[in-house]
This record gives structure tokens, C-alpha cells and sequence, in this order.
């Protein structure tokens, strides 16, 4: 039986480059939505071991019905997965099935998956056409949208990597409900975090309605995916390339990397270190005199209320700044970091008192 959806569109502004979201509860069973754009019957689905069982067949099968050849690549399940090595077995499939220019490859699973066939599909063969269907919070909130793609490195977080856009992102947000609790909760950081860089509106409507996003509630889940969504889409369309205002999506992401890197990757979530990492911008702002004491406690409670872990670990000040120091916003050796001046109000600045850094990086 299929579900009766309502589904929202959403565009990302970029001239010759634009491309469609699409938001509804099950929306997988629209398989119209993906034809419209496949230029050829062919598609090569890269998910994992734990979402494919879940939904590939979902996506797969109507497909076939379609008409369409689908071949399909099942990566072991992980961030420590998201590498060279593992990038490579993609290639390996891809050619061992013949995969041409005109194979659009789908990307079926969270982040991981995303950043790892974006990547595949911007350099296989210079460039094949390329889909995300983002079954996590976060990468339906987040990485599916702009084009960011990449893998890590031994010694630094998305270290190697391309810009390039899919033709379409489609969002079915029933596939959360399958989602473990704490991998929504990792989501939920990177929700707010659109609430504290630039739309403190949304930040309130957050605080009012965490209880009902952690229950999943579908008009809920559908409005915070939405406005997540349409905050990234602005971003992306004014500035692609990161030369100016997308860089403040990274806020707690310069913290966050090292902790993830440190750590161990996959130890701590992406969104769990991210929120640590936000944090610590906080704390960073209000020693700098630019957020008030009463914004950092209603940063701590909405990070509290989603269940988000709030201590950093105690990596100790020089491994934090060793680590910090390979972040891709560092400009003539200078750590640039994402600061706040309010709640909705947010700077990217080198411009910080090292001793304040210092004392935030011990909390
Ligand atoms: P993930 O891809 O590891 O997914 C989290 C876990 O949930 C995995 O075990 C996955 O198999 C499982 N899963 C996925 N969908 C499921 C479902 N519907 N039901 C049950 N289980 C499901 O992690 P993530 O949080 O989605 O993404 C994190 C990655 O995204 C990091 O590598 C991060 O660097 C990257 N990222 C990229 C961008 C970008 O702009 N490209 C932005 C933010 C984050
Ligand atoms: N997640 C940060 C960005 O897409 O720029």
C-alpha cells in the first residue's frame, strides 16, 4: 500500500546547475520523481549494510519496472569507512559493471554515503550524474544539500574532496523512523545550528517544539526539515565555494573535527562533536564579551532538551590546537573560527583573543 504524502519543493539557486528538493513522508515510493531525472536507464545505487536491507529495494525495484538497469554497490557501514580504500571499491564496481558517462549514481544513506558518492560520481570518468536520497536527519537537514563531497584522511576530517552538485535530493522523512535515537539526536545539532548562525526565529520555534521533533512528530519533522533546508539552499546559492558566508555553516565544526579526528572516527558522532564544538564557540563568544550569559544557558538547555552530549573531551590545549590547525578555513596559518554575536547572529573571525581560546579549550 502506498502512503499518502504531501510533498514541498524547495530549489538550490544555481544558474545552470539548479536542482530540486524534494520534502514528504514517502516519498521513496515516487519513483516518477527520480525518472524525471535520469537522462539514461541506467543507475548504479551505492548504499550500506545496514540501509540497503532497510530500503533499496524500495527504491530498486520500481525502478527496474521503469525499465531501468540498476546495479548496486553495499559499502561496509561507518565513518571509519568513509576513505580511500573504500572509495576505491566503488571504482572497482563501477567498472567492473561497465558503469558509463550517462550511469547516474544514487547515493541511498546518511552522510557517509553521501559525501563518499558525491565524490565518486564528481570524479568517475570526470564526472557522472548524480542523486541523493539522505535516509539520517543530518544528511537530510545538511550534507545532501550543496555539494560538498569527500572522504577523510588518517590525519584530518574531509580532508580530500570536490564541490559538486546532484541533480536532485529527495527526501523521504518517513525513513527516520528507523533511525537509532541517538544518530536523530546527532541530526537534531545540525538543525539548531541554523537557529544560531542566522535565523534565531527558527532557534525559538526549536525550543517550543524539541519535544515533538525528538518524537517524531510528522509536521514537525517535515517543518524543521524544511527550514533547514531552505537556510542551506540560501547559503549554497549565494555562495558555493565557500568564499564568504557558507563558511559559517561550519559553526562548531573547527572544534568538532578535532574531537571526531582525536577521538577516533565514528567514536564520537559527527552531530555529537559538532554540538560539543558549538559550545565551545559559545564559550569562546561570551569570554569575548559578544554573547550574553542568558543565550549560552538557552544554548545549553536546547542541546540538553535534544539529548546532545555537552562536555568536550579533555584532549588538553596543544592537541586541540595541533588538530584545529588543519581545518580548511585556516588563512596564513591563522585558526579562523565561527563565533556568535547573538542567537540567529554569527561571524567568521580570526579575530579572538588567544588566551580566551586557550582557556575555552581546557572547559
Ligand atoms: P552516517 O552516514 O554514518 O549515518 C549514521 C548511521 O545511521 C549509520 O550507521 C547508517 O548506516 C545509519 N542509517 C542511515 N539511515 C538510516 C535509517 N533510515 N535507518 C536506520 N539507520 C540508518 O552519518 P550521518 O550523521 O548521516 O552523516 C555524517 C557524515 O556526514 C560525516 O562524515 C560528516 O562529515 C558528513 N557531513 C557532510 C556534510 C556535507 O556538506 N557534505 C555536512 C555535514 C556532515
Ligand atoms: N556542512 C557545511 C557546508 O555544507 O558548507
Amino acid at each position: 500500500m502506498k502512503f499518502k504524502t504531501m510533498k514541498q519543493t524547495l530549489s538550490v539557486a544555481l544558474a545552470e546547475r539548479t536542482y530540486p528538493i524534494h520534502i514528504g513522508a514517502g516519498l521513496l515510493d515516487q519513483t516518477a520523481l527520480l525518472l524525471a531525472h535520469l537522462k539514461h536507464k541506467r543507475v548504479a545505487i551505492v548504499s550500506n549494510t545496514t540501509v540497503a536491507p532497510l530500503y533499496l529495494e524500495r527504491v530498486a525495484q520500481p525502478l527496474r519496472e521503469a525499465g531501468v538497469d540498476v546495479v548496486e554497490i553495499i559499502l561496509p557501514d561507518g565513518e571509519q569507512y568513509k576513505n580511500s580504500e573504500i572509495l576505491n571499491t566503488i571504482y572497482d564496481a563501477l567498472i567492473q559493471a561497465r558503469c558509463e558517462r550517462t550511469t547516474t549514481l544514487i547515493a541511498l544513506g546518511g552522510g557517509v554515503i553521501g559525501d563518499l558518492t558525491g565524490y565518486a560520481a564528481a570524479t568517475y570518468l570526470r564526472g557522472v550524474p548524480f542523486i541523493q536520497i539522505p535516509t539520517t536527519l543530518l544528511s537530510q537537514v545538511d550534507s545532501s544539500v550543496g555539494g560538498k563531497t569527500g572522504i577523510n584522511h588518517p590525519q584530518g576530517k574531509n580532508m580530500i574532496g570536490a564541490f559538486y552538485q546532484p541533480q536532485l535530493v529527495l527526501i523521504d522523512t518517513e525513513t527516520l523512523k528507523t533511525l537509532p535515537q541517538r544518530e536523530l539526536s546527532a541530526g537534531i545539532a545540525e538543525v539548531i545550528k541554523y537557529g544560531l548562525i542566522r535565523d534565531a526565529d527558527f532557534f525559538d520555534w526549536l525550543e517550543i517544539n524539541m519535544e515533538k521533533l525528538m518524537a517524531l512528530d510528522e509536521t514537525t519533522v517535515s517543518g524543521a526539515v524544511y527550514r533547514s533546508c531552505q537556510n542551506k539552499a540560501e547559503v549554497v546559492a549565494a555562495d558555493e565555494r565557500e568564499a564568504g558566508e557558507r563558511a559559517l555553516l561550519n559553526l562548531g565544526h573547527t572544534f568538532g573535527h578535532a574531537i571526531e579526528n582525536a577521538m577516533g572516527y565514528g567514536v564520537w558522532l559527527h552531530g555529537e562533536a559538532v554540538a560539543a564544538g558549538t559550545l565551545m564557540a559559545a564559550d569562546l563568544s561570551l569570554r569575548m564579551g559578544w554573547l550574553k550569559l542568558e543565550d549560552v544557558q538557552r544554548i545549553k538547555a536546547i542541546f540538553h532538551a535534544a539529548e546532545l552530549k555537552q562536555q568536550p573531551p579533555a584532549l588538553g590545549v596543544d592537541q586541540y590546537l595541533d588538530l584545529m590547525g588543519l581545518d580548511k578555513k585556516v588563512q596564513d596559518g591563522k585558526i579562523r573560527l565561527v563565533l556568535q554575536q547573538a542567537i540567529g547572529e554569527s561571524v567568521m573571525t580570526s579575530d579572538y583573543n588567544v588566551d580566551a581560546l586557550r582557556e575555552t579549550l581546557t572547559l
